[in-house]
């Protein structure tokens, strides 16, 4: 018999097996979720002249707070991530289509109300992968980590008003538009009005049938 398997018992006429259930602890590890089209895993600091070159291009810093623009700032941000993942606040996976070993986008997650009950996402990709499905593929990945394994009860996220791109994927997915936050973002030296969303997961569940 080999010795580290399950030990089994007799229970009358009926065996079974004892299973000792270790609870998933995601702040030792980000798991890596694998879908048809691509992997999200935690970034690595390998991303960072990738990440830095993409999310660098002005079209996609227009609608995300204090993009990391050089290198150095990816590596400093993925350092951080990695902290905050420890220490149970945010978590951050790195987007990596099949067939490159770098990531090309970002989504996070931030803990808003303890403990993960809700939180708020933001997801950025490079310029080139928009409009390819990679983020669609990148979401239906991560929604069930978000509701299953974290319980997220409330998922919101807060979109540009004028950023269309994030406004209509939010709506497809399934969220709700809960209004609009006048001069809610500051960004570039300008006041810009935000449109916050929220993804139950009973939303989600709908939209997924
Ligand atoms: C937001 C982002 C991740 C979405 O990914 P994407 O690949 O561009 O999204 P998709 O191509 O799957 O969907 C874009 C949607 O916007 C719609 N769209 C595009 N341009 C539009 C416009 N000018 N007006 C209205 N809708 C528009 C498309 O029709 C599509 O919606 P549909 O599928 O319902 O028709 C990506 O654009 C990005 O990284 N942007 C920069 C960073 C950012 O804005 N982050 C969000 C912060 S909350």
């Amino acid at each position: 018999m080999n010795a580290t398997a399950p030990r089994a018992a007799s229970l009358g006429a009926v065996p079974f097996v004892s299973v000792a259930f270790v609870p998933y602890d995601w702040r030792q590890g980000l798991p890596v979720l694998r879908g048809p089209s691509a992997t999200l895993r935690e970034p690595r600091l390998a991303d960072a002249d990738s990440l830095a070159v993409l999310l660098g291009d002005p079209d996609v810093g227009r609608y995300i707070a204090a993009p990391p623009i050089s290198t150095a700032g990816v590596r400093r941000f993925i350092r951080w991530s990695r902290d905050e993942r420890a220490a149970g606040s945010v978590i951050c996976f790195g987007i990596v289509p099949h067939g490159l070993d770098a990531a090309v986008g970002i989504l996070q997650i931030h803990e808003r109300e303890a403990p993960f009950r809700i939180a708020e996402w933001g997801f950025v990709l490079g310029r080139p992968y928009c409009g390819t499905g990679l983020f669609e593929a990148s979401a239906t990945l991560l929604l069930p980590f978000i509701f299953e394994t974290l319980g997220v009860w409330r998922l919101e996220a807060r979109a540009m008003a004028a950023n269309a791109r994030a406004n209509a994927v939010l709506r497809r997915l399934g969220a709700t538009d809960e209004g609009h936050l006048s001069r809610s973002f500051l960004l570039g030296g300008q006041f810009h009005d935000d449109v916050l969303w929220a993804l139950l997961p009973t939303d989600w569940r709908q939209h997924r049938r």
